[in-house]
Formats: structure tokens, C-alpha cells, sequence
């Protein structure tokens, strides 16, 4: 029988020219925090026997305190990905209301990794409500509503800016559209509330406008977010590649994630214009912590869109179709896919596959 073909989750690279090689390349790993050392350590393990000519630089991004009295990422963190261009990233936690400011975020804007890229595909075997999704959010990735700014205006009343900038929303319009034709894509949406917010969203949404007359041969449409966010639960199959401001981006993309089996199998990948950062949509999963129940896949197809990204295209089909296999066969899924399987059964087991 002729090899099954499996369709991959994404193939890259975009936007940056990256080498074409199977010379050893450095990425950067941050394991992060809760069940992101047991992952980043399967991801390890499954590179190691597939033989992938990536040499790990581990970094830990605990917070320090600089001289301003603030926290944030570790000097030495950011000189990683600044000298390899290229990383995977582990959950990491963010305290609600106080502490330190999101990590996250502030890797994503120092980086500036202006779009977030979230294939969610339904996976051959693993049955879902929905048999038919094949879609890719890219989210504006440094703005919006998570610009920060906020603050008391008098006691009782606090206001939140909502930034929109047209140079962020072109940049991010036109990688969408360039990441559609590149992928052999039909369609760009863009998702918006300009009826109701005018100017921020009339904006984002003329720069669409603007990116979709550049691409005459991909499909372009604008619709408004609910309208999309129903669409999606009646029939995905109506969508292909959706662009749009940041919170929109993160709640459909979670919402799309749910679609195909949920947070632990959603791979995306944040892209700048020095660098890209990978990572799994998931948190830190503190409930399951240390057990050695995590499921690893959805890093592990986030490492495999690095390794597309990296030139390293053969290295990352082998390792998505050993992923999807395992998945597939059904003997042993981790609890959250409804197995019994630990996080290092599951890992082992692809490994055999890759041997
Ligand atoms: N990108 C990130 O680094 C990121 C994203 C979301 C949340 N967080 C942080 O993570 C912490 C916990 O957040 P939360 O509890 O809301 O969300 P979560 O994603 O950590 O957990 C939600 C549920 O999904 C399960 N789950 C998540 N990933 C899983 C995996 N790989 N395998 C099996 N089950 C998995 C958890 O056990 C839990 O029941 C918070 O501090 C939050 O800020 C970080």
C-alpha cells in the first residue's frame, strides 16, 4: 500500500531566511514552569532519537529584579534568543492581579514577535465533534488590548487602553496573507468589531484591506467576531486563515484548539522580525504537575513547526507522522485524549516508532 500521506500541521518557514541545512543549529529552550520541564524533557528525548541536528541552549526565565525595581526576563534569556533567532517555549505561570507582569508577554514584545500562528487541524483518528476543521489564527501579537496601559482614573473607575497602531496591524495583515499564499491557502478573514469600535478596529481592518489588494489570488473577507465565533461551532469548514487583534485572536484560537481535542494537542509558533519563538497554547497545568500525566504533543508539534521553520522540514514530517501515529493507534493516550498512558509511556512510544 502506498505510504499514507499525512498531511502536516504547518510547513514553514516564513518570513525569515533561514538556512536550508542538516548542519547542527542552535535553538533555545525554555522548559518553563509546572508540567513544562516534563514536556520540554519528552521533546528532548524524541529529538535525540530522531537524530535532529538542533543543539538545545537551556534557559531559565525566572524573574529578576532589575535596578528600576521591576521584574522581568533574565538578561541572559533574551541574549539566547537574540543569537539564535529560533527557541521553544514551555509553559510559563502568571500571577493574577499582582507580581510580576506576564512573562509571556513581555518575551513576545521584547522579541517583538508580532504574529501568533495556531494551525488546528482535526487529527486522523482522534475523533472530535467535528471531522472537517483545518484552520490557522494568526493573532496580533504585541498590542491591542494587552498593551498594558492602565490605570485608576478615580477611585472605583479604571480604564484599560485598547492600542491598535497602523504599522502593527499592516505588519501582521501582510504576514497573514503572505503565510496563505505561501501555504497554498485559499482564503484570509479578517475577524473584527469595527461596527463598534470604529477607529481601533477600522483601522486593523483598513490595513486588511490594504494587504488583501497586494494578494489578488487569495480570497479575502471581513467578518465580525461573533458572527465568526458561530460560524465556527456550526460549520468549520467555512474558514481557512483568520487574522485579527490580539484578545480576539487569543479566546478564537483557544476556542479552535477546542475544536480539534483541545490545549494539549494545539501546536503555534510566534514570528517576529529577528526571530521566532515556538511554543505549546497550554498552561502550566499545575493540577497535574510533577505526575508524569502532561501530554507532550502539543509542544512537541510546536518543535516540529520550529523545525520546518529551521529548513529542517524531513526531521519534523518524521516526528508529526510518529505523534500522530501513536494517537491514532489509541493504546496509549495520555488522560486528557481519555487514555491511561503516563507522559513517558507516550513519549517512549513514539520514540519506538522513530527507532
Ligand atoms: N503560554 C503560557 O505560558 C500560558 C498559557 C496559558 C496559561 N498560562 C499560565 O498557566 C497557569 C495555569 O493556567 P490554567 O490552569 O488556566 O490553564 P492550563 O492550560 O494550565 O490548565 C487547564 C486544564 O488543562 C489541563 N492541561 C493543560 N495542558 C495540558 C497538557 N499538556 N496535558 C494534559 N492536560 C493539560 C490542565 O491539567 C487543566 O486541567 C496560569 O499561571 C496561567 O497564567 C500560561
Amino acid at each position: 500500500m502506498a505510504a499514507r500521506l499525512v498531511k502536516r500541521i504547518y510547513c514553514g518557514p516564513i518570513s525569515l531566511n533561514r538556512r536550508f541545512s542538516s548542519q547542527v543549529q542552535k535553538a533555545t529552550l525554555i522548559p518553563g514552569d509546572g508540567i513544562g520541564p516534563e514536556i520540554a524533557a519528552a521533546v528532548q528525548k524524541i529529538f535525540a532519537v530522531a537524530k535532529v541536528p538542533v543543539e538545545w541552549e537551556v534557559v531559565d526565565v525566572t524573574p529578576v529584579k532589575y535596578p528600576d525595581g521591576k521584574y522581568g526576563i533574565p538578561q541572559s534569556a533574551l541574549e539566547s534568543m537574540n543569537r539564535n533567532k529560533v527557541g521553544l517555549k514551555g509553559p510559563l505561570m502568571t500571577p493574577i492581579g499582582k507580581g510580576h507582569r506576564s512573562l509571556n508577554l513581555a518575551l513576545r514584545k521584547e522579541l517583538n514577535l508580532y504574529a501568533n500562528v495556531r494551525p488546528c487541524r482535526t487529527l486522523e483518528g482522534y475523533p472530535t465533534l467535528y471531522n472537517n476543521v483545518d484552520v490557522v489564527t494568526i493573532r496580533e501579537n504585541t498590542e491591542g488590548e494587552y498593551s498594558g496601559i492602565e490605570h485608576e482614573i478615580v477611585d472605583g473607575v479604571v480604564q484599560s487602553i485598547k492600542l491598535i497602531t497602523e504599522e502593527a496591524s499592516r505588519r501582521v495583515a501582510e504576514f497573514a496573507f503572505k503565510f496563505a499564499k505561501e501555504q497554498n491557502r485559499k482564503k484570509v478573514t479578517a475577524v473584527h468589531k469595527a461596527n463598534i469600535m470604529r477607529m481601533s478596529d477600522g483601522l486593523f481592518l483598513s490595513c486588511c484591506r490594504e494587504a488583501a489588494a497586494r494578494f489578488p489570488d487569495v480570497k479575502f473577507e471581513e467578518k465580525y467576531l461573533d458572527t465568526v465565533c458561530l460560524n465556527m461551532v456550526q460549520d468549520p469548514s467555512m474558514y481557512d486563515v483568520l487574522v485579527m487583534p490580539n484578545l480576539y485572536g487569543d479566546i478564537l484560537s483557544d476556542m479552535c484548539a477546542g475544536l480539534v481535542g483541545g490545549l494539549g494537542l494545539t501546536p503555534s509558533g510566534n514570528i517576529g522580525m529577528n526571530g521566532a519563538l515556538f511554543e505549546s497554547v497550554h498552561g502550566t497545568a499545575p493540577d497535574i504537575a510533577g505526575k508524569d500525566l502532561a501530554n507532550p504533543t502539543a509542544l512537541l508539534l510546536s518543535a516540529v513547526m520550529m523545525l520546518h521553520h529551521m529548513g529542517l522540514s524531513k526531521y519534523g514530517e518524521k516526528i508529526e507522522r510518529a505523534c500522530l501515529d501513536v494517537i491514532k493507534e489509541g493504546k496509549h493516550r495520555t488522560g486528557d485524549l481519555g487514555g491511561k498512558a503516563k507522559c513517558s509511556e507516550f513519549t517512549n512510544e513514539i520514540c519506538s516508532k522513530l527507532q
